[in-house]
């Protein structure tokens, strides 16, 4: 007798615990809290909003597609095997030792774009085993280290689907690997702002988030 075809989740990735979850949320949304109150800010509000650049921005309510339950990193979208590489992907020898296990994930920064809002995630060796190689390209003839794509998505603008996130990051790391550092706006609780242009917010946190996740995936 033949086995049934592996059936694929919708995606692979770490989920945070319920506790890390909570607490990268609320970082996210402190961050979303001063940001849109920051006078450097409402100076480029118009990205943002068409409104007098004097009032304070609510970033919370302008990135209303937020993930319900625990937040997650994904590494590979494998579209329930639709997806190129999927099955490759799952069979990795990494992928399937790890799979249902304990991780610690370091959180480096913190972004907004017009679209986005998403945590960065600086991936150990380890973690970079289970990182597909086809992910950190907006363009096929990009090259950006392994790993540049993964975040955490906290929040969308309307109308915006969460792979824009990633997108979004690998944007800022195109940016930094051209030599663009970014505005130094100064500090701000958690962290050094930077600004990139264009709405393009990141604040490079002084001291890491670690969370608590487990790798797994996701069967809608
Ligand atoms: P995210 O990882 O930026 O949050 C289900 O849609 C999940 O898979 C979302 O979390 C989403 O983005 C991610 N996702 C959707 N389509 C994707 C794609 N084409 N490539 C990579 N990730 C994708």
């Amino acid at each position: 007798p033949s086995l049934e075809k592996e059936f694929l989740p919708m995606y692979f990735g770490w989920f945070l615990s319920k506790r890390s979850s909570e607490i990268l949320r609320k970082a996210g949304q402190v961050f979303l809290d001063e940001l849109g109150s920051l006078k450097a800010f409402k100076k480029e509000s118009k990205y943002f909003t068409s409104e007098d650049p004097k009032i304070k921005i609510d970033l919370t309510s302008y990135f209303v597609k937020r993930p319900p339950g625990v937040l997650h990193c994904t590494t590979k979208y494998t579209d329930f095997g639709k997806a190129a590489g999927a099955e490759d992907y799952a069979q990795q020898e990494a992928v399937r030792a790890s799979y249902g296990k304990g991780f610690t994930l370091s959180i480096s920064g913190l972004f907004v774009t017009t679209k986005t809002v998403g945590a960065r995630v600086e991936l150990s060796e380890q973690q970079l085993l289970l990182w597909p190689g086809d992910a950190d390209k907006i363009q096929a003839t990009d090259s950006l280290p392994k790993g540049s794509r993964a975040h955490i998505t906290l929040g969308c603008a309307s109308g915006i689907e969460a792979v824009q996130t990633g997108l979004d990051l690998l944007e800022f790391v195109k940016l930094e690997r051209a030599g663009n550092k970014g505005e130094e706006v100064g500090e701000i609780g958690g962290g050094k702002l930077q600004y990139f242009g264009n709405g393009m917010w990141m604040l490079v946190l002084s001291k890491k988030i670690n969370v608590r996740a487990i790798f797994s995936g996701y069967y809608g």
